[in-house]
């Protein structure tokens, strides 16, 4: 009975590592190991997997859900830096530099995730060169986003920075919607200011300003960019 539940368990992790974008490509063997080694862990919305400076000790992929990855002034004030759903992986920057954490992880909604510990994710990459590529490509499209978060800052002003905050929203986990494309993930307009950069006030006015002006609806609580 045991090892059926065992078997059933190894066979959906499989089929959900297939669909990784960082592990497309491996072959059976490979994602049979994989899905043996990678463990399920099941965590609450606004669980804290990790804050910034601590040691890291494993990967994570998100099986259902998503997280907040972030900054943390000492007096409070928030930088998002990315939000990550089905699919995505983190915190693989201090496996690779032996660093500690970047930023913080914080579960936006119940999430399920698939943990790699260090010593299996650096032998994963040492056994498996397509993956090794994979993960620069992942790291190069972070740096230029960085790049572009960095541009916002430094050079426009505030309402094309929420633009482009909910375009990029959009892109990475939009669901088409009637008259345009509906940001698949809840976010309160505080959420929205730490991402753009500004503050909770400035983006509710804008928000009006946007939906005054045909360029996106509200559908409950999710936002519909207006194509
Ligand atoms: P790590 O430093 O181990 O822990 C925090 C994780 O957040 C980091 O690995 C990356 O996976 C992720 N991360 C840090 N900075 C960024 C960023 N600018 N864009 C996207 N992801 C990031």
């Amino acid at each position: 009975m045991e090892d059926k539940k065992a078997e059933t368990g190894l066979q959906t992790n499989r089929a959900l590592l297939r669909e990784v974008p960082l592990f497309a490509g491996m072959d059976e063997r490979e994602l049979t190991k994989l899905a043996g080694i990678a463990h399920e862990r099941q965590y609450p919305k606004g669980a804290v997997l990790f804050f910034s400076d601590e040691p890291g000790d494993a990967l994570f992929v998100i099986k259902d859900g998503s997280v907040k990855i972030y900054l943390l002034a000492g007096d409070g004030r928030e930088k998002t830096l990315a939000i990550f759903g089905k699919g995505d992986f983190f915190g693989e920057m201090a496996l690779l530099d032996e660093g500690p954490r970047s930023a913080i992880a914080e579960t936006l909604e119940e999430t399920h995730l698939l943990v790699v510990d260090k010593a299996n994710f650096t032998r994963l990459l040492e056994s498996t060169p397509r993956m090794a590529l994979k993960i620069i490509r992942v790291l190069t499209e972070r740096l230029r986003q960085a790049n572009a978060q960095l541009e916002g800052l430094a050079f426009t002003d505030v309402r094309t920075r929420v633009a482009g905050t909910l375009k990029r929203l959009a892109a990475e986990h939009g669901v088409a919607a009637e008259g345009g494309v509906r940001i698949g993930i809840r976010l309160t307009h505080q959420q929205l200011a730490n991402l753009a950069g500004t503050s909770r006030e400035t983006v509710t006015r804008i928000l009006c300003e946007l939906q005054d002006e045909g360029e996106l609806a509200m559908d409950g609580k999710y936002i519909i960019l207006k194509g």
